[in-house]
């Protein structure tokens, strides 16, 4: 569970890093996606500490979420800010998902890491909605872009649970 999650917290700052490097510095979605990253690094902070504390391997996967994730977001941004934003829509969405299921496999066995799990589960939702509310669901292509997107998380969720 911390492999994976530690993987998907990482995808989710080089998504943003992505996109941030590609919008105009003071655009009203540079600033949502800027405050948005900042709770993923919170997020990939914990993970890297509960990784290190409880001797979990890291994927190997690392330098193909760099690159995949930077240019996922990049892409996005290039096609249009609302694009950008139904890519966030799109990955909150499966870590959504994904945060739910691992909840409910944990029931009370690890509490600590349930807590972690449930709090950064909420801001994954907030900035699922934020998404959605400044635009998101008006980008060209909205289902199939978010269909595509959703899709490749899944295939890296799965991925990164074993590699
Ligand atoms: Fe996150
Ligand atoms: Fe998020």
């Amino acid at each position: 569970m911390l492999r994976v999650d530690q993987a998907g917290e990482y995808g989710a700052t080089r998504i943003y890093a992505g996109q941030l490097a590609v919008l105009r510095a003071n655009s009203p979605e540079a600033k949502l996606i800027a405050r948005m990253a900042a709770q993923e690094q919170r997020h990939l902070d914990r993970f890297n500490a509960l990784v290190a504390e409880r001797r979990v391997r890291p994927t190997a996967l690392q330098p193909l979420w760099n690159v995949a994730g930077f240019a996922l977001g990049a892409a996005t941004a290039l096609m249009s800010e609302r694009a950008a934003l139904a890519c966030t829509d799109a990955v909150e969405t499966e870590i959504d998902r994904h945060y739910a299921q691992q909840l409910s496999d944990l029931g009370s066995e690890d509490a600590e890491l349930s807590a972690d799990i449930a709090e950064f589960r909420a801001d994954e939702l907030e900035h699922r909605d934020a998404a959605r509310t400044a635009g998101a669901t008006d980008a060209v292509g909205y289902p199939v872009l978010t269909a595509a997107i959703r899709a490749a998380c899944r295939v890296a969720i799965a991925l990164s649970k074993r590699i």
